[in-house]
């Protein structure tokens, strides 16, 4: 007999635990890592990048070329840019990744700024081929200039962060410059593993009935999106399901609109359950990571005897 049980179940990633941990990794002076646990779910990865970029205008090869705008530096001024990035402050010492993008002057007041649209490809060892997009306000005379990393691919896909960048050197009658950034991305961790016991309500209000707790893990399993494996327990509390559990196991990509995960089991009403949950996030805090999801859970018993208490 099948019969499934599909009142709506919602599902709060709620509280963490405190865990401290920290790993480095260094990969010579061009980078290294730091991960540090911020909560047992919530693990960030901070890559701190230092390299010199070359923004050359002049000579045979330039790799930065006006494309539109008045003649010189001004209001309106234009530049398409695919310029080297090194590991020291000198063009000649090893390349490390390209800035391919543009950048705009926007600003009419002396103090000339710059719109940067820039995405920082990097080739150097674990990084070759990732890249980290900027888009920000660079106002080129000040010493300091600090731009937001709106995002990233490959390794840094989801990345989010800043970029300080220092002009060391600038040639006023060519426009050649040499500017050293210091470049701080963040994002979750492969590997980062949280222990969950969430309520699971009937409705979507706080406070609504409890009808049982997700007891159980997830982990962040792909390097590549945003796949976690969740190894979960329902232990419900509700009428006649009253300590019955069912058990899931499988691949749950957060950012998915719906994801399907098999129940692979249960225990009480749900013994050899089979079946499946949809899960589909109704709230999610960029900033604490505090999510509502809402479960429709469908299985199949083989037992027919408890239809009826329900
Ligand atoms: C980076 O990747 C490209 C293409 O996959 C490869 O040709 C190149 O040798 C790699 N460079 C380094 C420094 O590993
Ligand atoms: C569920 O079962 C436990 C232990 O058997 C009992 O203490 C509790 O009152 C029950 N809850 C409901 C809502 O029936």
């Amino acid at each position: 007999m099948a019969s499934s049980l599909n009142f709506p179940l919602f599902f709060t990633f709620l509280l963490a635990t405190l865990l401290t941990t920290s790993i480095t990794t260094n990969y010579g002076t061009f980078s290294d890592e730091v991960s540090e646990a911020i909560t047992l779910k919530r693990i960030e990865i901070t890559t701190h990048l230092h390299f010199y970029f070359h923004d050359i205008l002049s000579g045979k090869n330039p790799t930065a070329v006006k494309i539109a705008g008045p003649l010189g530096f001004v209001f309106g001024s234009t530049f398409v840019i695919d310029d080297a990035l090194t590991e020291g402050p000198k063009l000649t010492s090893k390349l490390v990744g390209r800035a391919q993008g543009m950048y705009v002057f926007v600003s009419r007041e002396d103090n000339p700024e710059l719109l940067m649209v820039v995405t920082y490809i990097f080739v150097e060892g674990p990084y070759n081929g990732s890249s980290i997009s900027v888009l920000g306000q660079n106002p080129v005379l000040n010493d300091v200039r600090e731009f937001p990393v709106v995002g990233g691919s490959g390794l840094f896909r989801l990345a989010r962060g800043y970029a300080l960048a220092h002009t060391i050197m600038f040639d006023f009658k060519t426009g050649d410059a040499t500017v050293e950034y210091n470049l701080l991305g963040q994002k979750i961790a492969f590997g980062a593993t949280a222990m969950a016991d969430d309520p699971l309500t009937e409705e979507l209000e706080p406070g609504s009935k409890v009808v049982g707790r997700a007891q159980g893990m997830y982990a962040l399993a792909s390097q590549r999106d945003s796949g976690l494996l969740m190894v979960m327990n329902f232990a419900f509390l509700e009428g006649g399901f009253n300590g019955s559990t069912l058990s899931i196991l499988g691949r749950n990509r957060v950012l998915d609109p719906v994801r399907e995960m098999p129940i692979v089991g249960g225990s009480g009403l749900f013994m050899f359950a089979r079946g499946y949950a949809l899960a589909r996030t109704v709230r999610y805090s960029l900033k604490t990571g505090d999510a509502v999801v809402e479960y429709n859970v469908f299985v199949t018993t083989s037992c027919n005897a408890w239809i009826e208490s329900f």
